[in-house]
């Protein structure tokens, strides 16, 4: 069923003006981008987005990178839109991301991975909500 995925195009891309084509291999893998701004996060708002990662040893490295520069984020829909996004990001580490995918085509390390991507329909809903009123969804 058509359904929402959150995703974040990271300080790396936006850096390198690649928020457009970031954003047209997400729609030429068959999503739609119904919700987007470009922020520039804080640190408590990164720290709480990421605080599940909050005991790993990268954790503040991957907050400082967050805040380092601005992001944009999306609410993107489509078909089984949590695994299609997954499937057009590639691998965490874009060493190991197949060729086409926007890690492997974009990403400059696994901490400068370009983009960001809900892991489930569960935490889906959770992003949108961190960072998106209701009203701010337009499918
Ligand atoms: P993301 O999908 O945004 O979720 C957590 C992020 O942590 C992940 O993308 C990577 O950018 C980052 N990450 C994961 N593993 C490592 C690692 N070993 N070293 C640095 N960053 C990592």
């Amino acid at each position: 069923a058509a359904n929402r995925t959150f995703s974040i195009i990271k300080p790396d891309a936006t850096r390198r003006n690649l928020t457009g084509a970031v954003t047209t291999m997400l729609e030429d893998a068959g999503l739609r981008v119904v919700a987007s701004k470009r922020i520039k996060m804080t640190r408590e708002q990164a720290e709480g987005f990421y605080a599940v990662h909050k005991e790993r040893p990268f954790f503040n490295d991957l907050v400082e990178f967050m805040i380092s520069g601005p992001v944009v984020v999306q609410v993107l829909e489509g078909e089984d839109a949590v695994r299609r996004n997954r499937d057009v990001m590639g691998a965490t580490n874009p060493a190991d991301a197949t060729p086409g995918t926007i890690r492997k085509e974009i990403a400059e390390s696994i901490e400068a991975n370009s983009v960001h991507g809900s892991d489930s329909d569960e935490n889906a809903a959770i992003e949108i909500a961190y960072f998106f009123t209701p009203d701010e969804i337009v499918g």
